[in-house]
């Protein structure tokens, strides 16, 4: 078994050079993920100049570890959206996503990236009224899912909510077709941003001068809107495993704890879930060994192939933030494990910002929006687990982030250092892993 993620695993990835000296641009894009690479599209399909910088190498973050199901079943989420943002602001967000699932569609006809269409399940544990409310609320919604008493997998049971025809693909394939259709000049990898000041985004050894400059790194380096109170990052696992017997060729999500998710792809069956908040959870071994032992008492496990983990942003009201505060900076986060569409939807609306046509959907999106008081106990639930171990942290020795100083946690899988209160991530030699932090550790605390 490898302990990485297949998407990445001999993909032949192309190359770009890092940044020297100072380039010029209309727009400058931090972050190559997929939120990045797209809005890069997007902006260079509009006639702009874009220079985009990534701190390692293209899909090299989250988007080279997710599962990628595209889908706008984004688990039992709009219950909560209907009551958080009423249904005309959830009808907009299955809208938005609908739509970005369509393009993905329409853009992966242009190179091979494995698109393609598949039914996706969403199912519970014991409580199956929950499913039903979910498709009152989806009905309301107009949104095509039934309720379905025989899902193809068998350990599902009673039943599932089925949407028709979402999609799956090969999420390093799409980035590397994407920056294909980009071409030469654009990105710049080993470039990471270490400061905007003014409308310069300075890295290790350049600076690229641009009115306007959007902040893909996943969570947001440069925090103009105390996002460290509103974004909670959640670490999981996945298995890429070998079954003996078939598996359906469908979309699977579990909306409840634990939370599981399938997929497939050729031969194997993607299989993630146990998830976390990161850095609060130290054996992260026992993640893995829960998923493994789960898959052998409901499945005949051939082989795990590949084994990996990676991490995505909550939000208080389950929408992700897109759009600015000001000073030509824009941001996009928060996607809540639903990035491969969320991230589409987030390019649109931060394209048409930049060109000065603003979408319909910016207003749900907008980052300055004020919380639904429905969405508060969520936001108190998890800032008192981050503000817990930040406050603590003043008092304890240890290793200590250089983000906002947290006592970093020791990942004994990951073999990283991991921060309880935003997420930062660290090799056992100091370097940046994940952002917020863009400051390797010092050799000593
Ligand atoms: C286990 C798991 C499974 C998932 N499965 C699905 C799924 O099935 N379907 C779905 O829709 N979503 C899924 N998601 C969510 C989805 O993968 C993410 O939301 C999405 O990939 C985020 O993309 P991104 O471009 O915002 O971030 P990233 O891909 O992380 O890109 C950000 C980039 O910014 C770079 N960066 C950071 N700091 C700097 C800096 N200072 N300067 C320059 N560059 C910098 C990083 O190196 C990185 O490459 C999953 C998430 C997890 C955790
Ligand atoms: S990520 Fe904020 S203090 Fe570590």
């Amino acid at each position: 078994m490898l302990h990485k993620s297949f998407w990445i695993d001999g993909i032949g990835r192309p190359s770009f050079p890092s940044l020297k000296g100072s380039v010029v641009a209309d727009v400058a894009v931090v972050g190559g993920g997929i939120t990045g690479l797209v809005t890069a599209f997007m902006l260079k399909e509009a006639g702009l100049k874009v220079v985009l910088v990534e701190a390692g190498s293209i899909g090299g973050g989250v988007t080279g570890h997710t599962t990628a199901k595209v889908t706008y079943a984004h688990g039992l989420v709009y219950q909560s959206l209907i009551s958080y943002l009423g249904v005309r602001n959830a009808r907009l967000y299955a809208d938005s996503n609908a739509m970005a699932l369509d393009w993905i569609a329409s853009l992966s006809r242009r190179f091979d990236c494995d698109f393609h269409r598949s039914d996706s399940y969403i199912y519970v544990g014991d409580n199956f009224g929950r499913l039903e409310s979910e498709l009152s609320a989806v009905r309301m919604l107009g949104l095509p899912a039934v309720l379905v008493d025989d899902p193809p997998l068998r350990l599902i049971g009673k039943g599932a909510l089925r949407y028709a025809n979402q999609g799956r693909f090969h999420p390093m394939k799409f980035l590397i077709g994407i920056s294909s259709l980009i071409g030469k000049g654009v990105i710049f990898e080993n470039s990471r941003a270490k400061a905007i000041e003014e409308g310069v985004v300075k890295t290790e050894n350049g600076e690229v001068k641009a009115k306007k400059i959007i902040v893909a790194t996943h969570y947001p380096v440069f925090d103009d809107n105390n996002y460290f109170l509103k974004l909670f990052p959640w670490r999981s696992y996945v298995l890429a495993m070998k079954l003996k017997e078939p598996f359906p060729d469908c979309l699977f999500y579990r909306d409840d704890y634990p939370f599981h998710s399938f997929r497939t792809y050729n031969d194997l069956v993607i299989f993630g879930g146990e998830d976390h908040r990161t850095g609060q959870v130290s054996d992260t071994s026992e993640r893995y060994r829960r998923l493994l032992d789960f898959a052998r008492s409901n499945f005949s496990v051939k082989s795990v192939e590949y084994r990996w983990s990676t991490q995505d942003n909550l939000t208080p009201d389950f929408v992700p933030f897109v759009g600015s505060k000001g000073k030509g900076i824009f941001v996009a986060s928060g996607f809540q494990g639903w990035g491969m569409t969320n991230s589409v939807v987030a390019a649109f609306v931060l394209s048409g910002s930049v060109v000065g046509k603003k979408s319909k959907w910016a207003g749900i999106y907008d980052v300055s929006r004020g919380m639904s008081f429905r969405a508060f106990p969520n936001m108190i639930r998890e800032n008192a687990g981050g503000l817990g171990h930040f406050v603590k942290s003043r008092f304890v020795k240890g290793r200590k982030c250089t983000h906002m100083g947290c006592r970093l946690t020791w990942n004994d899988a990951e073999n990283s250092w991991d921060c309880p209160c935003h997420g930062s991530r660290f090799s056992a030699d100091g370097k940046v892993l994940h952002s917020p932090a863009i400051e390797p550790l010092k050799e000593k605390d």
